[in-house]
C-alpha cells in the first residue's frame, strides 16, 4: 500500500496552501509607465501571503532567444526590424513562454501572473499602423485565453513622468514617446470593448503605488472565489 498514506509533508503541504480547482491565468496590461511590473510583483507577494502558491511571467523573456532579439534589436533599432518581423519575433515569444512557463504552472494549478501577453501585441503592433489590433489578435489566436485581464490605465503624460522617473533621464526610444503610447493607449480602449477572451478589468492606475496593490489583490481575491476549493 506503498504511497495510499500522504507522508507528513503533503498532509503540511495540504494545510498551509490554498488549492485552487485548476490553474487560474491572469494578466496585466498598460501602457509603458502605468507600474504593471510593480503591481505584478507585490500583488504576487500579496497573494502568497494569502497562501495561494503563484508564478509570475515577463513577455517579451529575458531568457528566449525571441525575447533576446525583441531586446538587442527592436528596443534598440526598431528601425531596422521590419513591422513583420517584430509580429514575428514576439508571437514566437509567446509560443515559447506558453510552453516553457505558463502551461506548465497551470497544470500545477497555480495563479499564473502574466506581465504582459498578446493583448500587447494587438496594442502596440497594432499602433504601427500596417496591421490592425484585429488582425494582430486573429494571429494570436494559438495563445491560451486567460481567465481574468487587467488593464492598467493611466493618461500618458504620466506615464511618461513614471518613466522618467524610474529611468532618472529622458528616454529617447521610441517604443516610449509619447505620441506612439497615445495609440496604444486608444488601442488598449478599443480592444476592452471587444471580445478578447477572458474577462477585463479597466483599472484606473494613477494613484499611489500602495493604493492599487490594494485595489488589485481585492479584484483578484475575489474572482478566485471562483476556483475555490474549500
Ligand atoms: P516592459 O518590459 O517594460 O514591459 O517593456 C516591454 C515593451 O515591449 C513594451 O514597450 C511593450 C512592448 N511589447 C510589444 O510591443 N508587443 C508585445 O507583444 C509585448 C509582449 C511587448
Amino acid at each position: 500500500m506503498e504511497g495510499a498514506v500522504p507522508n507528513i509533508y503533503t498532509v503540511m503541504r495540504r494545510f498551509s496552501v490554498k488549492e485552487l480547482s485548476r490553474g487560474v491565468m491572469i494578466v496585466f496590461e498598460g501602457i509603458d509607465g502605468s507600474g504593471k511590473t510593480t503591481q505584478i510583483l507585490k500583488v504576487a507577494e500579496s497573494l502568497k501571503e494569502h497562501s495561494y502558491e503563484v508564478t509570475v511571467t515577463h513577455e517579451p523573456n529575458h531568457n528566449s532567444k525571441w525575447g533576446q532579439l525583441i531586446q538587442n534589436k527592436v528596443k534598440r533599432h526598431r528601425e531596422e526590424v521590419t513591422p513583420e518581423t517584430e509580429l514575428e519575433w514576439y508571437l514566437k515569444d509567446r509560443k515559447w513562454d506558453l510552453e516553457t512557463n505558463i502551461l506548465p504552472a497551470l497544470e500545477k494549478n497555480h495563479i499564473v501572473l502574466v506581465d504582459r501577453y498578446y493583448l500587447s501585441s494587438a496594442a502596440y503592433q497594432g499602433a504601427l499602423k500596417t496591421f490592425t489590433p484585429e488582425y494582430v489578435l486573429q494571429r494570436n489566436s494559438f495563445a491560451q485565453k486567460p481567465d481574468l485581464w487587467i488593464i492598467l490605465d493611466v493618461p500618458v503624460p504620466l506615464g511618461q513622468k513614471r518613466l522618467r522617473i524610474r529611468d532618472k533621464k529622458d528616454t529617447k526610444d521610441q517604443l516610449e514617446k509619447a505620441e506612439y503610447q497615445e495609440e496604444v493607449r486608444q488601442n488598449y480602449l478599443k480592444l476592452a470593448k471587444m471580445d478578447i477572451g477572458g474577462k477585463i478589468e479597466w483599472v484606473d492606475a494613477s494613484g499611489t503605488e500602495k493604493e492599487l496593490t490594494e485595489t488589485l489583490t481585492t479584484i483578484i481575491l475575489k474572482f478566485l472565489r471562483d476556483f475555490q476549493t474549500h
